[in-house]
């Protein structure tokens, strides 16, 4: 997953090149002011500069509010009223096209909940793949709305429109080392947008009880292991790290202010179909199948947790959680409200050259292996998650090892691929 990306990766730092190179256009603007031909090359140059401006991933600036107002589909209040409709839970999922989101809203409907997506379909990965996703999803009854988290009207309007009992917050920039890249979109994502989401919850009636992925690499530089929740968190190695410990401390402020009733679950690498394919399990898959050499960082490891034992686990916290004791109205608490936080791992780290000879056994190809020191990206050596408290409070009991979840994913894979090729 996310810490995983970096560990694993074979793809080296792609630094955007600087903006340095353009300083010497005004001394050329002056000498040639009216050249006929110079301003035609200025309106394509104005041109390439907006068309730059619009077409930027909609997570790395604020371009995401505007494109989700045009974007919305006509009918989508009616689409998410009936949506909305169930006898247990009626819950709002964010990041409902990614990938724990699309299996979270799945199972919630299944068991016949209310659930209403949102997301809003930024390119940081192949978008076809969350369309799939929402079609899928679609398939079953669940409607996602197309639209950012930091667009506040629109929550404001979604919340009227339907009294969601608990909100399923998934939407964010997840990835370790893309943050070198464009650490914008993880304060964008994972800061603004989950004050925006609280503020919405703060001032609905009635307020939703609200679960959300914090991560891991909350543990960061902690070299005690297993983790558990009571470890420091105060050495973040990388932005995306940082902001998700940000999150919880804002989680704490509207808990304590406003009587939001909130947990946060710190995944651990979670892996299997419709998976991410920044991830190394995804991208190791396809490299090992086009015979592209792999990057295996020495001594590396990771707990990975299989999709649907982390599905169990978020369930089990929204059908835990209680009520939010805040009152819409004034923001005034009429008590004190429930603040969580549990780790949902699978107890037993793998090697990730283990993960690879798993890999190669199941895909029947020999994989070309170049073994690395790994580089210090953001990315931490290892992950072991201590799950006891959540196994006492919440029931969360994982059980699918990795050979098991490994082959469910590849079987996805293999057909999902294949099946795209079909219709390409
Ligand atoms: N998969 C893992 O191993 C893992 C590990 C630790 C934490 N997490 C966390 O779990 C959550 C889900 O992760 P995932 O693996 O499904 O990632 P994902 O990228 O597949 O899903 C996130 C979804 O959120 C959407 N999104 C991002 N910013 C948004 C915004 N501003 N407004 C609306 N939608 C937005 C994206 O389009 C995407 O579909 C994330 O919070 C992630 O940080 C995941
Ligand atoms: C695991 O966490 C529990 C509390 O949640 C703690 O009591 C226990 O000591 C931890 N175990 C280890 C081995 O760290």
């Amino acid at each position: 997953m996310s810490q995983l990306k970096p560990i694993l990766s074979h793809l080296d730092p792609i630094i955007p090149s600087s903006t340095g190179k353009f300083k010497s256009a005004p001394y050329a603007f002056h000498r040639v002011r009216f050249h006929p031909r110079l301003t035609l090359w200025s309106f394509l140059l104005l041109f390439f500069v907006l068309l730059l401006f619009f077409c930027s991933p909609p997570a790395a600036s604020p371009a995401g509010k505007r494109r989700s107002l045009h974007t919305l589909s006509p009918n989508w209040e009616i689409k998410a009223r009936n949506s909305a409709k169930g006898g247990g839970l009626t819950v709002l999922v964010t990041g409902a096209a990614g990938f724990v989101g699309t299996h979270v809203a799945m199972a919630l409907k299944k068991r016949g909940d209310g659930v209403v997506g949102l997301d809003n379909f930024n390119s940081y990965y192949e978008t076809g793949l969350k369309k799939a996703r929402k079609s899928l999803l679609e398939r079953q009854g669940v409607f996602i709305i197309e639209g950012d988290i930091n667009d506040g009207s629109l929550l404001a309007k979604l919340f009227e429109i339907v009294h969601f009992s608990h909100v399923m917050h998934l939407a964010a920039q997840a990835g370790v080392r893309y943050a070198m890249q464009n650490p914008n979109s993880y304060i964008h994502s994972n800061i603004k947008g989950f004050v925006s989401l609280l503020e919405a919850c703060k001032n609905a009636n009635p307020q939703p009880s609200i679960v959300w992925a914090s991560s891991s690499s909350v543990y960061g530089l902690n070299s005690k292991v297993p983790f558990s929740e009571k470890d420091r968190t105060d050495q973040p190695a990388s932005l995306y790290a940082a902001t998700k410990k940000a999150g919880e401390e804002i989680a704490h402020t509207y808990n304590h202010i406003y009587g939001l009733s909130i947990t946060g679950l710190r995944f651990f690498t979670v892996y299997g179909p419709w998976g991410r394919p920044d991830m190394a399990y995804y991208f190791f898959t396809k490299d090992i199948l086009r015979g592209k050499e792999i990057k295996i960082f020495q001594g590396a490891a990771r707990d990975f947790t299989y999709i649907d034992d982390v599905v169990k686990g978020c369930l089990a916290a929204l059908d835990t959680a209680k009520k939010s004791t805040g009152s819409s109205s004034g923001g005034a608490k009429r008590g004190a409200a429930q603040l969580r936080i549990y780790n949902l791992g699978n107890t037993s780290p793998v090697p990730v050259g283990k993960l690879v000879s798993i890999l190669e056994k199941l895909l029947e190809v020999k994989a070309r292996k170049k073994v690395l020191q790994m580089p210090r990206n953001g990315d931490v050596l290892f992950t072991h998650a201590n799950v006891s408290l959540a196994r006492k409070e919440i029931g969360y009991n994982p059980t699918v090892d990795l050979e098991t979840g490994l082959a469910r994913f590849v079987k996805w894979y293999v057909s999902y691929y294949a099946s795209k090729k079909k219709t390409v």
